[in-house]
């Protein structure tokens, strides 16, 4: 069977709750440990500018106290650059930030934000730091992301599971259909193609079988089921559903 997309597991959520009674509990450093005992293969955490989930010291012990790989979610704003630049983490997924919002609600504007995202993406891979543009996934976007120089792109996954969620098959059929062709020109222009957002144990299974996407990164469904079932079961699950995709893709 070809390799499973890597695991990126988003631990926010776990802050968020913390945060919710302004106490240390529960500690998304330690989530994230267990993440990573239960297969993992990497870390996911958003500092947003408000601070609303994780923070500062959140960011500096993951980069302490984990093994895996950090991923570090983040706007490209002079305070992030700065922050992450002293924290030296595997990758930074660069995404777009709305004060009001609930959760990122699109992807990055690749065409207005050109210039911009270039300087920010050549100073963050100076200091050998991975960069990944959060897009969403339409060609023009993707090629967008090819000339902005960074080696990674993540796909937005969010329109294509909400359509999922509200029955909506005819969008959700043409929005995968639009990942589908974003993952493939993406292959061919060399970049490593990330998928994520609103993704649950079955859209987990649908996306891996598409044989770019090289690693998927899976926040809110996973800590929410973990409530349900534990982190380390949650985590067992969706690997299995990958598997069980990437395997189908091979099949
Ligand atoms: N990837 C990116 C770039 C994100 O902004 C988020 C949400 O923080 C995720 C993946 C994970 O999304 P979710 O929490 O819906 O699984």
């Amino acid at each position: 069977m070809p390799r499973s997309p890597r695991l990126g597991v988003n631990i926010d959520h776990v802050a968020t709750l913390r945060n919710a009674r302004g106490g240390a509990f529960p500690d998304p450093v330690r989530a994230a440990l267990v993440a990573i005992a239960a297969g993992a293969d990497g870390i996911t955490a958003h500092l947003r500018e408000d601070r609303r989930h994780i923070r500062d010291d959140d960011m500096a012990r993951l980069k302490r106290e984990i093994s895996t790989p950090l991923n570090f979610e983040m706007a490209a704003t002079d305070e992030m650059v700065a922050i992450a630049l002293d924290t030296r983490p595997h990758a930074c997924c660069l995404v777009p930030e709305k004060r009001s919002e609930r959760t990122t609600e699109g992807g990055l504007n690749v065409l207005d934000g050109h210039d911009h995202l270039k300087i920010v993406t050549a100073e963050l891979a100076r200091a050998g730091v991975r960069v990944s543009l959060f897009i969403e996934p339409g060609l023009g976007a993707v090629k967008a992301a090819d000339s902005i120089g960074a080696p990674v792109v993540e796909l937005h996954t969010g329109a294509w599971c909400d359509a999922l969620t509200h029955g909506e098959s005819e969008r959700a059929a043409h929005e995968f259909a639009r990942l589908k062709a974003a993952a493939t020109l993406a292959a061919d222009l060399g970049l490593e193609c990330h998928a994520g957002h609103g993704l649950d144990f079955s859209t987990a299974e649908t996306i891996s079988a598409l044989p770019e996407i090289a690693e998927l990164n899976i926040g809110h469904y996973l800590i929410g089921e973990a409530i349900f079932i534990g982190i380390r079961a949650a985590i067992a699950r969706m690997r299995a559903a990958m598997d069980a995709g990437r395997s189908r893709a091979a099949g």
